[in-house]
């Protein structure tokens, strides 16, 4: 499974790609406004830290425009994705980048016929947004769970990226039904390395070692 991070604050970023942990970046206009920087300098930032795809996402409604604000955008560094609102308008602009050969990523998914037109329309990520859905009781993962199959069964090639992701578990039980890609805010990545039987056990074998006196190096 690959790991995005759901963020635009660049400190993030910078420490996170560090980790090795970090193999894309997505963002979104209430993530952009967040981070107070202008929009296009944010988006050149972030290329220039993560090589993985950045998705920056269009602010137009209609598809005329959508394709204008595509064309700037992907001028930027070869590994933006275009992210796209899964509207009419927003999927025949998916339809339109992806037969040109760019990256796009279908945003705002919260049902298995949604993703389905996503896949249709050639998105290189659809992304269903799990937090929001259990947010309102629904099932967010049975959502997951439901695409994966639906594009198996048909072999699109269009990737699952599990957004509005709120706790590890989130990413645990999208890699076992198989989605492609997690995207979490940097607090649960971080979350992923913590466990207190790891703290536990390295400080008993620090404490044992420190009583042997000697020292590797
Ligand atoms: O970027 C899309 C998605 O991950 C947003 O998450 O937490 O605002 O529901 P959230």
């Amino acid at each position: 499974m690959k790991f995005f991070i759901d963020t635009a604050d660049i400190n993030e970023i910078k420490e996170l790609a560090a980790t090795g942990m970090v193999d894309g970046v997505t963002t979104n206009p209430s993530l952009a406004a967040k981070s107070g920087k202008k929009f296009l300098d944010l988006v050149r930032e972030i290329c220039a830290i993560v090589p993985g795809p950045v998705s920056a996402e269009v602010t137009a409604l209609d598809y005329a425009t959508m394709m204008k604000e595509a064309a700037v955008l992907r001028k930027i560094a070869t590994n933006v994705t275009i992210k796209v609102p899964l509207t009419p308008d927003g999927l025949k602009a998916c339809k339109s980048l992806s037969s040109d050969g760019v990256m796009v990523n279908v945003t705002l998914c919260f049902s298995p016929a949604q993703a389905l037109l996503a896949a249709k329309a050639g998105a290189s990520f659809i992304s269903p947004f799990v937090g929001r859905l259990d947010d309102i009781g629904s099932d967010g993962m049975a959502l997951i769970d439901d695409i994966c199959t639906i594009y198996r069964n048909y072999d699109f090639k269009t990737e699952v990226l599990v957004a509005s992701i709120r706790h590890p578990m989130h990413i645990v039980e999208a890699a076992k039904i198989g989605a492609h890609v997690s995207t979490m805010p940097p607090s649960t990545l971080r979350q992923l390395f913590n466990h207190p039987l790891t703290d536990k056990g390295l400080k008993a074998f620090m404490d044992d070692w420190a009583k042997t006196g000697q020292s590797i190096l």
